[in-house]
């Protein structure tokens, strides 16, 4: 890869800090999900659930930071837990506290020469504008985010260059809690949603103008889960519903690097009555585009028309046609690398900016051998196929800004909110029935991957 490329790993707050309500910290909408997205939530979080706890980031970042920087990552993937700087949403000042602790964190990978990445928003909306608001459905929303986003950008302007503002904003369309906090969709599911949609939107754009009014350094992306759809057949109709799909996914992106809605959705709000409303200024607000184009890859989906193969296939968001051509994962994700090639060589045609891959990683049952150490072939085969694919793109001529690893460390799963279901490179002694000892192993794929960015990829005379 080129020489400057960013090899990294990514993390989320709510998925490794624990330490939920300390120092100040206020409940988010994933700390009410009782078991990941899947397990649906509870806005009461009467329970302890898998996010309170997470991996105890909070009070072992040092130790963690030191093994990341140990396999020679450039760039750390990490959110701002939103909840611990803003507890409510509502407050006019920030907690102090909450952000001390990214202070010490930003310390930490500076003495490592490992540059920060930073997601506003990994799922992290507070609690509190979710039951209050409706979340990005209450257009209080929008001046909370973006309240926040100055915050941060105020802080942090000078110790992090990349900025992400909504982690996955796509989800929204699957999962409008998980995604944009929305609770209730009301008697027009429909207009609801595309308001939410819009108003979340807005939020971003504003963030981006704030960024880029504030210090022409800072360089802020958005964040699609990506992945393309396939159709199951070559049937006319499926090649057209994957066509939709594939608009449909990429509607999100389209407006945060375009700056304007497609015209398909234009169009659809007609056909159906909605009536998105835009308050004064919101047009000009959108014209603030991304300057990188972030993505998650896992796998690619199909689509069909016909009744009989709607077999479904698990997936953490997207449920879809199976893939007769694809192997699965142990949760039966399809893994698909050269789906990863594809999708970059789209998106960068559709969008001509840089591509930055923020996630991409295998969930699998990892288990600590009899001579201690935790062996995972398969998450090298599977990070190796991706990586070539990555390569292959590259040499197609797309412009590809770094790659950041889900995951450098084992957590809860967003999905499932499973420990179980491990995606690091450093297993975390820590299980679903709540033993363990918190202890760090590194796994194989650990120096495998130190390997690669001292190689700067694949092969020694990879792409230089
Ligand atoms: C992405 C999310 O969808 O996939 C992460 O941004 C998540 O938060 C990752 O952890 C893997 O998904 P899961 O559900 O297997 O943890």
């Amino acid at each position: 890869m080129k020489k400057e490329f960013l090899w990294g790993c990514a993390t989320a707050a709510n998925q490794i800090e624990g330490a939920v309500l300390e120092d100040g910290k206020g409940y988010s909408v994933s700390d009410a999900l009782k078991a990941g997205m899947n397990g649906g939530y509870d806005l009461d979080v009467s329970g302890v659930y898998p996010t309170h706890t997470g991996i105890d980031y909070y009070h072992h970042y040092q130790d963690d930071i030191r093994m990341f920087a140990e396999m020679g990552i450039k760039v750390f993937r990490m959110s701002i837990a939103w909840s611990r700087i803003f507890p409510l949403g509502i407050e006019e000042e920030p907690n102090e506290a909450g952000l001390l602790f990214y202070d010490r964190v930003f310390d930490e990978l500076e003495k490592y020469h490992i540059q920060p990445l930073v997601t506003m928003c990994h799922y992290e909306m507070p609690l509190h504008l979710s039951k209050h608001f409706n979340g990005f459905a209450g257009r209080e929303a929008v001046d909370a985010f973006v309240r926040y986003a100055k915050t941060l950008l105020d802080r942090y302007q000078n110790r992090v260059k990349y900025w992400v503002t909504f982690n996955e904003i796509n989800v929204m369309m699957i999962s409008p809690f998980c995604g944009g906090g929305v609770t209730e969709l009301g008697e027009n599911p429909q207009q609801t949603l595309n308001q939410a949609i819009h108003n979340q939107l807005v939020a971003s754009a504003r963030a981006v103008a704030y960024a880029h009014s504030l210090n022409k350094n800072l360089t802020v992306g958005c964040m699609i889960a990506s992945g393309p759809w396939y159709p199951l057949s070559c049937r006319p109709e499926d090649v057209f519903l994957a066509m939709r799909k594939n608009q449909s996914t990429l509607l999100f992106s389209d407006v945060q690097a375009k700056g304007r809605y497609p015209f398909h959705i234009v169009a659809d709000w007609e056909k159906k009555g909605i009536n998105v409303r835009m308050e004064e200024g919101d047009a000009e607000d959108l014209t603030h585009t991304v300057d990188f184009i972030g993505i998650s890859y896992y796998q690619s989906r199909c689509a069909s028309t016909d009744p009989a193969e709607q077999e479904k296939a698990k997936g953490n968001l997207f449920s879809a046609c199976r893939n007769p051509y694809l192997k699965a994962s142990d949760w039966g994700w399809p893994v698909d690398p050269l789906g990863l090639r594809y999708t970059l060589n789209i998106l960068y045609e559709r969008y001509q900016k840089p591509i930055f891959i923020l996630e991409n990683g295998l969930g699998a049952h990892d288990k600590v051998s009899e001579d201690g150490k935790v062996h995972d072939p398969y998450r090298i085969e599977y990070l190796s196929a991706h990586i070539r694919a990555m390569e292959e793109a590259y040499r197609d001529g797309v412009d590809i800004l770094g790659l950041t690893i889900w995951a450098p460390i084992d957590m809860v799963s967003f999905s499932t909110g499973e420990m179980a279901k491990r995606y690091g490179m450093i297993y975390v002694d820590k299980h679903d029935d709540g033993t363990g000892t918190g202890r760090r192993i590194k796994k194989d794929s650990y120096d495998w991957y130190r390997g690669v960015i001292e190689r700067n990829g694949m092969e020694e005379e990879s792409c230089q």
